[in-house]
């Protein structure tokens, strides 16, 4: 069952592995409510997280849903499993993401270790095509020198560019915190502005 109390939602969408569920954990703060693992395929449904944010300094903080989504691709499951995962995640942007519904914006996950793989600009593409803004999240940034992170989003940038896109891009890393006010004050703002 799906929140129905009318609150905007942010949802966290990215390959398997990708580092949905950590980079959650580290935007709600210290404690781990979202599962991680090392094997790609441990969110297995959509968890909805309630968080507030405020609009303005000193204004009333505002309720909204971050929620964590199964991953894309690879996951060491059955394929029909993998294809049950990916058809909730799919069917959660359709219908929420429809003009009027909760979805306030798509936070995209891609590993800043790797070139952006078919299966992100799969959704990149799946993304264009839907009313919710949406933010890059580029994930794992403690694994990089500083010239790969900012060829990394350089690339990135300007594929957005070719593709007619506009989105903020951020790295990020959850594991030193990295890039985590940057990438809550863009959510919070599409949150409380939807
Ligand atoms: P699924 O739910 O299976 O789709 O995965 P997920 O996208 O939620 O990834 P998850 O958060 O479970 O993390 C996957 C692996 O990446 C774990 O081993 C994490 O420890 C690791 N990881 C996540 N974030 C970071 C990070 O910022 N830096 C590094 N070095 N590793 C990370
Ligand atoms: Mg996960």
């Amino acid at each position: 069952m799906l929140p129905d109390d009318g609150l905007a939602e942010v949802a966290v969408v990215g390959r398997s592995n990708v580092g949905k569920s950590s980079l959650l954990n580290a935007l709600v703060g210290r404690r781990q409510v979202a599962r991680t693992s090392q094997t790609p395929g441990k969110t297995r449904a959509l968890n909805f997280y309630r968080v507030e944010a405020s609009p303005a300094k000193a204004a009333p903080a505002r309720a909204f849903y971050l929620v964590d989504l199964p991953g894309y691709g690879y996951a060491k499951v059955a394929r029909t499993q993998r294809a049950a995962w990916q058809r909730l995640a799919d069917r959660y942007l359709a219908e929420r993401g429809a003009g009027g519904g909760p979805l306030a914006a798509v936070c995209l996950l891609i590993d800043s270790r790797h070139e952006a793989q078919p299966a992100d600009l799969a959704l990149l593409d799946r993304l264009r095509d839907s009313p919710a803004p949406f933010i890059l999240a580029l994930t794992k940034s403690d694994k990089l020198s500083s010239n790969q992170r900012q060829q990394r989003v350089a690339v990135l940038r300007r594929r957005l560019a070719t593709d007619g896109l506009e989105a903020p891009i951020v790295l990020t890393s959850a594991e030193k915190k990295e890039g985590m006010e940057e990438l809550w004050d863009w959510v919070a703002t599409f949150a409380v502005n939807s």
